[in-house]
């Protein structure tokens, strides 16, 4: 069926470079486990040393210099320089070792990398477009050397993470975003493209630092930025017709507007916004089985009114509408929002901008978080404002006093921009609070009880509905996919689980909860009539024959 992608079962591999160009090549190189036949082949004698290793010996090794490390950053360039140099080597360990090494590559870590890119960089991953390169994108892209791409991970550094505008830097997004895709996703490496739209910045910091390696302007704005990103897009799927192009952390001046100019003509979405509606709808819909009750009878307040807050409101908000088979408009009454000026109102007499307006209270402006917990008594606290500490102990406490249980997702990132802690959180609300956070907090001890706070990271939905989108030749990604990845991810939580106060599956179950997410991704996509690609009879075995291992297979001369 779709695509010519080579399949698991090859187990043979033509290759046609040789010697010290295959140790070179990150996509093809073994290492010290080419055997000794490869290395008549190639011509390898000589530069390696003699002993043949096994991958289980590599990985050893790897993992015993790892651990002598303890600043994660140090561990953060470590495998940076394993990935590259040897990529199934670094899938393999990143894969076997999700959970503790998702905090290295991904959120908090990536972060402090992302500020430090110029510094430590090493060597180029993936594309780089600025705006001196209007006109000429389409011809720059002929320099990849892969005439294969189906997914682009894309940023252009404007808000990265909840650490604002980090121009050039945040290359390291993108990066990071499609090691994730390959290790839980199960696409290949060749396959994927990190991109960096570089439009400057107004981080006068970076502008000021000589080893910055962005342009030296400030940011494009109007017209001409949008001209750019339509140049790109156009350009993008001339190169490789029916692309994925995933955006990722751009601020919201700009997010919801690329997303609603592309999102009918391209294959695309916002992970900001429709990932993370997903993912925290699954956590709510996980929560609601702990506490009973139904999406529409909970009073949702949301702490900051950006691309990922609107992102969650619109998805909760369908769910509310099947559940109980209402209006939008109705749905939304369960929102309150807050963002930089207090309570998002019509009272307020300042102009909302678009995104907020349909979620906009009609009724008296509140100034802060505190007031608006004492009126509404929410059962939900979503944060989404880069404002660490913010749900401190007197908003907390309040709430608790009004609720049973209190669903608390503080889900800004990096860790340092959480709302509050898993700890607090427990702390403050008697060790009643379901707490979920963007980045991971290790376990809490809370009178004698463990609790293990969920991580409501993207990773269990976007590599599913990348998987599934690609894999079917979709024509557009429908909010509809983020929906049904939701129930998919909320049905695949144990009860067990719950009962220690995470509402999210293990980490290590993220290739089969991808699969099932891209299977239903794929079904959806026939329904919608969106699919172009023939449908398999066996849908689950055909995902799984089209994922990447990280595993050598034996090389054969070409
Ligand atoms: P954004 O820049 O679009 O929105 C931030 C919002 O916070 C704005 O509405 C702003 O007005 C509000 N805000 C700022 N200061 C405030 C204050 N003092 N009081 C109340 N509101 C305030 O950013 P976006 O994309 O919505 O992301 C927000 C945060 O969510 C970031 O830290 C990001 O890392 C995190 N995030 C977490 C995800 C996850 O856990 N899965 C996924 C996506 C984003």
């Amino acid at each position: 069926m779709p695509k010519n992608k080579s399949s698991e079962h090859d187990t043979a591999l033509s290759v046609s470079k040789s010697g010290w160009d295959l140790i070179n090549d990150p996509q093809l190189n073994k290492g010290t486990a080419f055997s000794l036949r490869e290395r008549d082949d190639f011509g390898l004698h000589g530069l390696l040393p003699p002993k043949c290793a096994t991958m289980e010996t590599q990985v050893y090794r790897i993992m015993e210099n790892y651990y002598r490390k303890s600043d994660p950053l140090d561990k953060f360039i470590f495998l940076t320089s394993l990935q590259d140099r040897n990529e199934t080597l670094f899938y393999r360990i990143l894969l076997d070792h999700l959970e503790s090494m998702t905090p290295i590559i991904y959120t908090p870590t990536v972060g402090l990398a992302c500020q430090q890119f110029g510094h430590i960089f090493r060597q180029s991953r993936g594309m780089y477009f600025s705006s001196e390169d209007r006109g000429k994108i389409r011809t720059i892209m002929d320099n990849w050397p892969q005439d294969d791409v189906d997914i682009i991970v894309v940023t252009d550094g404007s808000r990265i993470l909840g650490l604002g505008d980090l121009g050039a830097n945040g290359m390291g997004i993108p990066i990071g975003k499609l090691s994730l895709y390959i290790a839980c996703g199960g696409i290949y490496p060749s396959r994927t493209l990190p991109v960096m739209m570089d439009v400057g910045t107004n981080n006068i910091d970076f502008l000021n630092d000589s080893l910055y390696l962005g342009i030296n302007q400030t940011r494009l704005r109007g017209e001409a930025y949008y001209d750019l990103m339509d140049e790109f897009m156009q350009a993008v799927n001339d190169r490789w017709p029916g692309i994925l192009v995933q955006f990722e952390d751009f601020s919201n001046d700009h997010a919801f507007a690329l997303l609603d100019r592309y999102r009918e003509d391209y294959l695309c979405f916002n992970d900001d916004i429709q990932g993370t509606g997903s993912v925290a709808l699954a956590g709510l819909i996980s929560a609601l089985r702990e506490t009973g009750g139904n999406l529409g009878d909970q009073k949702i307040v949301f702490f900051g009114a950006g691309a990922a807050a609107i992102g969650i409101a619109n998805m909760v908000a369908a769910g509310i509408m099947e559940e109980g088979g209402i209006s939008m408009d109705k749905a939304r009454r369960c929102f309150w929002f807050l963002d930089s000026n207090g309570l998002v109102s019509t009272k307020r007499g300042d102009q909302l901008v678009e995104h907020k307006l349909p979620y906009a209270r009609n009724e008296v402006w509140l100034p802060d978080l505190l007031a608006v917990v004492k009126k509404v008594k929410p059962t939900v606290l979503m944060g989404l404002s880069g404002q660490p500490q913010s749900f401190n102990e007197e908003v907390l406490s309040e709430m608790a006093r009004h609720v049973e249980r209190p669903i608390i997702f503080a889900l800004s990132n990096p860790t340092s921009k959480a709302e509050c802690s898993a700890e607090q959180a427990y702390n403050w609300t008697e060790g009643r609070a379901i707490f979920a956070s963007g980045s991971p907090f290790d376990p809490v001890e809370y009178k004698g009880k463990v609790y293990i706070p969920g991580q409501g990271n993207n990773m269990y939905i976007f590599p599913g509905i990348g998987l599934g989108a690609s894999l079917c030749g979709a024509k557009k990604i429908t909010d509809s996919m983020f929906y049904v990845a939701a129930k998919t991810l909320a049905s695949r939580i144990t009860r067990e689980k719950l009962a220690q106060g995470n509402v999210f599956p293990e980490l290590n179950r993220i290739r089969q909860i991808t699969e099932s997410i891209a299977s239903a991704v794929i079904r959806l996509a026939y329904d919608q009539g969106l699919a172009t690609e023939p449908k398999s009879d066996d849908i689950l075995k055909f995902i799984q024959s089209k994922m990447y291992h990280p595993v050598y297979k034996d090389y054969v001369k070409a």
